[in-house]
């Protein structure tokens, strides 16, 4: 990480676990750190059922919380959807878009994306980019130009005033959920890659600004070799992030 320039964030991804009221418990044990955390930005990404109770619990807490997906249209004939200003209204301040298992299992496409971007700029709300490549990718050593395109098509449109909003994350799909994490210098050449993308499009002054996190099977004992990176300026964590004990330990690594 690099605080002269950019914010550290850690962003928990609940996915599609725990219930409504254990928001409140949760975020009743995480609250003190988040306070305490001096560099870092604390975010609860949760299911959208859980999001009322989840901002009313963080109401006058230094924790921001965050849905796992919107849609591109404000409102519409899209039954089952959400959009931003919905959620924007009910206080949410982040949104992870293409998640890869998004991608995988319900056909997210770069286009989409790129739609969702913008959609939530509009509502204010601060977008957690996902890119990550998959395992056979990697296996033909094509891992970092897949991701540059994938950031380039997410970012079509997008201007250097928005980009300030954007936090990146970049998720090795072959890392998600399998215990296989990165190493640190795997995600940092990734975190590389992305800035000099991110350079080549907005300027060396906007680049450096943006957050760049590593996600995938990140735990407390590998967060601290991980965020000591210097392209890698936090962490979008699943699994470790149900237990508010590894979160906060995360936490802690972060803010060193
Ligand atoms: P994981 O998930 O930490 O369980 O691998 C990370 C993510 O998918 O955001």
């Amino acid at each position: 990480m690099n605080r002269r320039y950019r914010k550290t964030v850690i962003a928990a991804n609940w996915k599609m676990n725990k219930l409504p009221g254990e928001c409140k418990p949760f975020i009743q044990q995480l609250k003190d750190k988040a306070a305490e955390a001096k560099w870092c930005d604390v975010v609860l990404c949760v299911p959208f059922t859980h999001i009322a109770s989840a901002v009313k619990a963080a109401r006058g807490t230094r924790i921001a919380i965050g849905a796992q997906n919107c849609h591109y249209a404000q409102n519409g004939a899209f039954t089952g959807e959400v959009s931003c200003r919905m959620l924007s209204e009910l206080g949410v301040k982040y949104v992870i878009i293409g998640h890869s298992e998004r991608r995988q299992y319900f056909g997210e496409t770069d286009t989409d994306v790129n739609r969702k971007l913008h959609a939530a700029l509009e509502e204010g709300l601060r977008p957690i980019v996902c890119l990550g490549e998959k395992l056979e990718v990697k296996e033909t050593g094509a891992a970092l130009d897949f991701i540059r395109c994938q950031l380039k098509a997410a970012l079509k449109d997008i201007t250097v005033q928005q980009l300030r909003k954007i936090v990146i994350a970049y998720e090795p799909v072959w890392a998600i959920g399998t215990g296989k994490i990165a190493t640190p210098q795997q995600a940092d050449e990734a975190g590389e890659a992305i800035r000099d993308t991110l350079r080549a499009l907005y300027g060396a002054r906007a680049a450096r600004g943006v957050s760049i996190l590593y996600g995938g099977s990140l735990n407390e004992s590998t967060a601290g070799g991980m965020f000591s990176m210097p392209d890698v300026d936090g962490g979008l964590i699943g699994g470790a992030s149900l237990e508010a004990a590894s979160l906060i330990s995360i936490i802690d690594a972060a803010d060193q």
